[in-house]
């Protein structure tokens, strides 16, 4: 059973969730993160440059949930580009020691294989935060997804590039596809804390909390796992 708290506001959430990393850096200080993307982690990142001040995160390692395929890593909404403005610069995190899948057409057919190596090398995720979409995808793991995937590449739904496409200038420029952790993958990891705010949101959680476990809605999986923290706001909430 997943430890499920209400916030009254996503700036609590993400206090909350920014306290937790802040304690398990602290006490070991080559932690494990993964480091979601969207707009639900940036409370978190922004309590995290409030609190970070004074603990060494020298040490710090990183691992993104998913990126596009196909997009120039410079690109401004690669989620390369994302993580290191939202979260290595602020955070002053080593950059070698943070990663997303490699989204680069060439050598794509391996890349998948490659990231779980790295992970399973940085001996697993310590603590890995996950948003959900409005269709329940965890990561890039749309509805169908096996709970045994692995890090692969996947097609991107219609209804998620129309969620996305507000980061970029039209739905045209949304890449088609996506590698994305397996649900596998981030069933491993020790901690799991999704957060999920507004009332867009309301139905996909509770069907990941409450509903029954299954492939269709892929956030569901999280019921499976030893150690879930769910961090949600009043509206959030209003289906649970
Ligand atoms: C995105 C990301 C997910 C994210 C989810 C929700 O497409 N791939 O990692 O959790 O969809 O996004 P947002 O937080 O912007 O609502």
């Amino acid at each position: 059973m997943a430890e499920i708290i209400i916030v009254p506001d996503e700036a609590a959430g993400g206090a909350l969730v920014a306290d937790e990393i802040v304690r398990l850096i602290t006490a070991t200080p080559d932690a494990v993160l993964g480091l979601a993307t969207g707009s639900t982690p940036v409370p978190v990142y922004a309590a995290l440059r409030e609190r970070i001040g004074g603990v060494d995160v020298s040490r710090v390692r990183g691992f993104a949930l998913d990126e596009y395929v196909g997009i120039d890593p410079a690109h401004p909404e690669s989620y390369r580009s994302v993580i290191t403005r939202e979260v290595v610069e602020p955070l002053g995190l080593d950059p070698a020691l943070i990663r997303t899948p490699n989204g680069a057409l060439e050598g794509i057919a391996h890349a998948g294989d490659d990231y779980e190596a790295a992970i399973t090398a940085a001996g697993g995720i310590d603590l890995q935060i996950l948003g959900i979409g409005t269709d329940g995808h965890i990561g890039f793991n749309e509805p169908g997804s096996s709970f045994a995937s692995l890090t692969r590449v996947k097609t991107l739904t219609q209804q998620t590039r129309e969620d996305n496409a507000r980061f970029f200038d039209s739905i045209d420029d949304v890449p088609l596809h996506c590698i994305t952790q397996g649900l596998g993958t981030i069933m491993r990891a020790r901690h799991l804390v999704l957060l999920a705010f507004g009332e867009g949101k309301a139905e996909a959680l509770a069907g990941a909390v409450e509903g029954p476990v299954s492939a269709s809605l892929p956030g569901s999986a999280i019921q499976l796992h030893p150690h879930v923290t769910v961090v949600v706001d009043e509206p959030g909430a209003a289906r649970l």
